[in-house]
């Protein structure tokens, strides 16, 4: 059996890629257990997994694991726009420096690496084109978190390229589903109306995001690392672009309220206007086929993970609340 390191496992998208990685891999997790981590997503696998609670910050620790790895699926970062604005630093540790000690330990070990990455490092497209990122489009990140993403990615393709290591890239557009962390714009939305308080819009709502669930997300990373050409980059979208106007009012449609019952907020600085992806390599090459082709049924079965999972949210809810009113 394929022995998987994946680091940020207790994470939202690396903890939806465990449960289903346990089927045909025996998999260890290294994760911080950051706020964002939660050992509580990988209750269901406890059994099949070895979790190892550590920063990929630590060298030696890395070392260790991934010389005992067939293969390296590496999740773990600091993931939110808005908290790099805030503080910028644990992105650089964790997004840049802990890539490279990834790095270093699979070129020692002539270990297989998959790099887990985002379209934001492309920067944002205009509201008035039909353009899409491709595997080509220059990177011209805006936040410092989108920045930090493209430093990784610029230190895996160094080191293919330098060293000859096993490496893929995929850069995904935003996900959602189960065990998002309720800080990002659907699950902080579901959680406020649920709660009866107003969701927060920044500006004026138009700003436009391509919705990819979580599950077509890891589908394509387990075909990348299946058959990806080593040293190659692949796109991931699902084609659902929605602007966060239209987001806000389905889910406040969805869960019985007024679809204008959200209040419009200082606008984010540097907020990408658009993303959007073309995904034809990932499809054409790979076979990729998106089984959330609609979007709002994937929201409607978001909202109902939430409804059902009040304790697994409550906490987060309160500190990330407190979080954001600090800032404003
Ligand atoms: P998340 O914030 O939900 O989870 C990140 C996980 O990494 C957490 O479990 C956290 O504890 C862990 N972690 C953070 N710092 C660490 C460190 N120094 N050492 C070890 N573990 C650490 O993030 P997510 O939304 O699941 O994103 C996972 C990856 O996917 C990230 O690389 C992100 O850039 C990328 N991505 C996310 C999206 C999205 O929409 N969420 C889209 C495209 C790409
Ligand atoms: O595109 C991929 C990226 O998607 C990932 O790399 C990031 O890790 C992930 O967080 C996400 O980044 P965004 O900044 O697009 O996601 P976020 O959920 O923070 O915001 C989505 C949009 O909604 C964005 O235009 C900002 C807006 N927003 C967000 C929040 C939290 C609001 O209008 N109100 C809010 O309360």
């Amino acid at each position: 059996m394929n022995r998987l390191l994946v680091t940020g496992g207790a994470g939202f998208i690396g903890a939806n890629f465990v449960q289903n990685a346990v089927r045909t891999s025996r998999v260890t997790v290294l994760d911080a257990l950051t706020y964002a981590g939660d050992r509580r997503n990988l209750e269901t696998v406890a059994d099949d997994i070895e979790f190892v609670h550590g920063d990929i910050g630590d060298a030696e620790l890395v070392d260790r694991l991934v010389k005992q790895s067939d293969t390296v699926v590496h999740f773990a970062a600091e993931s939110h726009v808005d908290n790099s604005l805030g503080d910028p630093a644990p992105f650089i540790r964790t997004n840049v420096v802990g890539t490279f000690n990834i790095l270093e330990a699979v070129r020692r070990y002539d270990v297989r690496l998959h790099h887990i990455s985002t379209d934001e490092v492309f920067g944002a497209l205009s509201l008035d084109t039909e353009s899409r990122f491709t595997e080509e489009t220059r990177y011209d990140p805006s936040s410092p978190y989108s920045a930090t993403k493209a430093s990784s990615d610029h230190l895996v393709r160094a080191w293919s390229r330098s060293y000859g290591i096993a490496a893929t890239i995929s850069n995904c557009a935003n996900n959602y589903g189960p065990y998002q962390h309720v800080e990002k714009l659907i699950p902080r939305h579901i959680t406020s109306v649920l709660t009866g308080v107003r969701p927060k819009v920044y500006g004026t709502g138009a700003n436009v995001r391509e919705w990819t669930h979580v599950d077509d997300h890891n589908a394509a990373v387990q075909l990348i690392l299946q058959n990806g050409r080593l040293g190659d980059t692949y796109l991931i979208g699902s084609g659902q672009e929605r602007s966060n106007k239209q987001v806000t009012e389905a889910i406040l449609r969805l869960l019985g309220q007024a679809a204008d019952a959200y209040d419009q907020v200082a606008d984010r600085p540097g907020h990408d206007l658009r993303y959007a992806t073309d995904s034809a390599k990932l499809r054409t090459e790979l076979g990729w086929i998106p089984q959330y082709d609609d979007f709002e049924s994937g929201l409607a079965q978001t909202i109902t993970w939430y409804r059902d999972h009040e304790p697994w949210w409550a906490a987060a809810k309160q500190t990330t609340e407190a979080r954001y009113a600090r800032r404003s």
